[in-house]
């Protein structure tokens, strides 16, 4: 691998992992943790030697509930001391409503109100513990939110729990003045049968209906997506288009299975492709976080060589981003396939001269329909880039 032809991974390029990605002890439901536990300070020294800019944490990483309160302070100050020796920002923090038993059935949509009330007091806590190390950005993963029998959660009366759930958040953020911007996480099931708000196109419509919508965008996750069937791609085009892509979670998935969260890139490398050429040239601001694990076969140095990995396959395919777009034949074969003229408007506003103006258009069908449009042409371009033959 020509790792000399890609540039380093440097804070500019705004890679972000959660502690729990590169801190994954590796269990699985038929096996028990492989990895040994690594102290949060550690895995930002490390991250930080890879040439990442940030980490980001649910409130169970960073503060294990086991922990008493003098190793609380001692966790937290090593912390500290590692993002400000480092220059590390924290980009996100989020909340584990999914590990205590006690949302089993539930957080924020649990039947049961005292533990939609306990979910709701989790996640304020757990908010206060993301501002107090400046996290802009707050994700919602409703890992618990969802059904097997349909008979027991009527999905209106749980929709409904779910908007004042985040309706209140919204407020409490604004109340505190944290100035935090939140993220929902669409899932298709696991570990629940059904989720609610499934996809990305489920979370747009959502968010429509919160009180404060300006407030509230999406972290679409290409495991998520592709786990449903979907093209990740189209679904952050979409949601860069409404403007409202604040978080993304990058990994790499087979169609058709439980939630892999592989090494970004390792998978559907055509899409991640593509979607690397989108998020660099569409305007996404936010951090190219990972949400990712290392293979369970791994130990020790194998995780930073995970880490690495997910970084330099990034940077490797926004190189060829840049050179498929810089790319003369692929110009050509664009301008071949008609890509220019959809920028183009169609008619404009409605006025009655415009709708007799279409009308009386009478264009020759015949050779429009004969038309070839050589995508296979551009397509192969791409795949060429790929490959690195261009
Ligand atoms: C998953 C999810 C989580 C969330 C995380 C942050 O499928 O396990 O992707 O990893 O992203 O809980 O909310
Ligand atoms: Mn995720
Ligand atoms: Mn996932």
């Amino acid at each position: 691998m020509t790792l000399a032809a890609t540039p380093a991974p440097a804070p500019e390029h705004r890679f972000s992992f959660g502690l729990w990605t590169v801190g994954h002890p590796g269990h699985d439901p038929f096996g028990a943790a492989v990895r040994t536990p690594l102290d949060p300070a550690e895995m930002v020294r490390r991250l930080a030697d890879l040439g990442a800019w940030g980490v980001s944490f649910h409130d169970d990483d960073l503060v294990p509930p086991e922990l008493d309160a003098s190793e609380r302070e001692a966790r937290l100050a090593r912390f500290r001391k590692a993002l400000d020796e480092t220059g590390m920002v924290v980009s996100m923090g989020t909340t584990n409503l999914f590990w205590n038993p006690v949302f089993k059935e539930g957080a924020f949509t649990a039947n049961s109100r005292t533990v939609r009330r306990l979910a709701l007091a989790k996640t304020m806590r757990a908010i206060d513990l993301a501002a107090e190390f400046g996290a802009p950005t707050y994700v919602f993963w409703g890992g618990r939110e969802g059904v097997e029998a349909m008979a027991a959660k009527p999905a209106g009366d749980a929709l409904d729990r779910f908007r004042e759930a985040i309706d209140f958040l919204c407020a409490y953020v604004g109340d505190k003045g944290y100035g935090m911007r939140f993220a929902l996480e669409p899932k298709p099931n696991e570990p629940r049968g059904d989720t609610f708000l499934p996809t990305v196109g489920h979370m747009l419509a959502f968010i429509e209906r919160l009180e404060q919508p300006e407030m509230v965008g999406v972290n679409p996750e290409v495991a998520h997506e592709t786990m449903a069937g979907l093209s990740f791609y189209h679904a952050v085009a979409q949601a860069l288009w409404a403007g409202k892509l604040f978080h993304i979670d990058l990994n790499a998935q087979k169609i058709g299975r439980y939630d892999q969260d592989l090494r970004f890139g390792s998978e559907g490398i055509k899409d991640a492709f593509f979607l690397v050429r989108l998020l660099e040239a569409g305007g996404y601001g936010g951090p190219r976080h990972f949400d990712a694990r290392p293979y369970r076969v791994e130990t020790g140095e194998g995780v930073w060589e995970f880490a690495a990995g997910c970084m330099h396959t990034y940077l490797a395919l926004a190189e060829a981003a840049k050179r498929f777009d810089a790319d003369a034949e692929v110009r050509a074969a664009m301008e071949a396939s008609g890509v220019f003229e959809l920028a183009e408007p169609t008619v404009g506003a409605y006025s009655a001269a415009a709708a007799d103006e279409v009308r009386a258009e009478s264009p020759d069908t015949a050779a429009l329909a004969a038309h070839c449009y050589h995508n296979e042409r551009l397509d192969q371009l791409a795949i060429d880039t790929i490959l690195g033959l261009r």
